[in-house]
């Protein structure tokens, strides 16, 4: 969760693989001889790449697997970089430095799911099934991609059977009609939805007008629509403490926290600037912050005493952090 030296873990790239024609799965080990970090299903870490860039990807193999991680990574042919660096320059033997895991989309116990993925964000969903089949629990997948040569391990998910696995491959029968989806889901039915943020959008407004909000967990890949990411008239400047460094600084009205940082010493790690990826995510140790993200709910973050630092604000005149 914190950016310490001890969540940090240098890895090889032990394999790449091809999983669709823009989708490669990267299997990495770690360069000392000790088992990886634990993790639970929902979980992602933090890839360091060579060139700097930090972008996060969901864990998508084993749980029980401690010697290896994998991550599956979509080319993002309009994106900033991460991912072509990822298909363009990882190859095995390439030695890159992860953080974390951390897991903003833990899988709660029940004896039953719902999951709900777009393209690549069927790759969390693979270790919640995993455990969800290992403990019995009733699931089913609906899994929606543009077309179906398109979608990252369909041939592996489609043995479970079409009772548990519906495709929906758009350039044959659309989006998965989430109307007619929901309006079958009891209370008793755990939802989960990763991919695209018009999926996500349309998810949530689902399940608030049916009363199932309280059963959903999404994780995003971008912020919500229409969400604004940095400050906005009216916003105060404040003064931050970083505990750990003994540095103070003062942040603008019209600056981040993280842009304030830039001119320190202090490294404070982050990677979408946009308040979702959870990168920058920080503990609060005085102070009241003004949570913006969408990482998780504020609550979350005051149960948890963090803020993610790239968009949150501060409600008091100064605020004390664990940096
Ligand atoms: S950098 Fe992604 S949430 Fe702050």
């Amino acid at each position: 969760m914190i950016d310490t030296e001890s969540d940090r873990v240098k890895v090889n790239v032990l394999s790449t693989e091809g999983v669709t024609a823009h989708v490669v799965a990267l299997t990495l080990e770690p360069t000392a001889n000790t088992p990886l970090p634990a993790w639970q299903p929902g979980a992602h870490i933090d890839l360091e790449l060579p060139s700097g860039l930090v972008r996060q990807y969901s864990l998508c193999g084993s749980p029980h697997d401690e010697k290896t991680y994998t991550v599956a990574v979509l080319r993002e042919p309009n994106g900033r970089g991460g991912s072509a660096e990822v298909h363009d320059t990882l190859t095995p033997g390439t030695q890159l430095t992860i953080r974390g895991p951390r897991n903003h989309f833990p899988l709660v116990e029940s004896n039953r799911y719902l999951f709900i993925a777009g393209g690549i964000g069927v790759t969390p969903m693979l270790p919640m099934i995993e455990t969800a089949e290992r403990n019995r629990a009733d699931w089913t997948l609906i899994y929606g991609g543009r077309t179906l040569t398109s979608m990252a391990y369909l041939d592996r998910l489609l043995e479970f059977g079409p009772d548990r696995v519906t495709p929906v491959a758009e350039d044959v029968s659309g989006r998965p009609d989430l109307g007619a989806l929901l309006s079958q889901i009891g209370t008793d039915t755990q939802i989960y939805c990763c991919g695209p943020s018009g999926l996500l959008d349309a998810v949530e407004a689902e399940c608030s007008s049916r009363g199932l909000a309280g059963q959903l967990h999404i994780e995003r890949f971008a912020a919500p629509a229409n969400t604004v990411t940095g400050p906005v008239d009216g916003d105060l400047p404040f003064e931050v403490h970083l505990q750990q460094s003994g540095v103070t600084v003062q942040v603008g009205a019209d600056q981040t926290i993280l842009d304030a940082l830039e001119d320190t010493d202090v490294e404070a790690p982050f990677s979408c600037e946009e308040g979702f990826c959870g990168a920058c995510e920080v503990r609060v140790l005085g102070g009241v912050p003004d949570h913006r993200d969408s990482v998780s709910p504020a609550a979350d973050h005051d149960a948890a005493k963090t803020m993610i630092i790239c968009v949150g604000r501060s409600k008091s005149p100064r605020l004390v952090l664990d940096l």
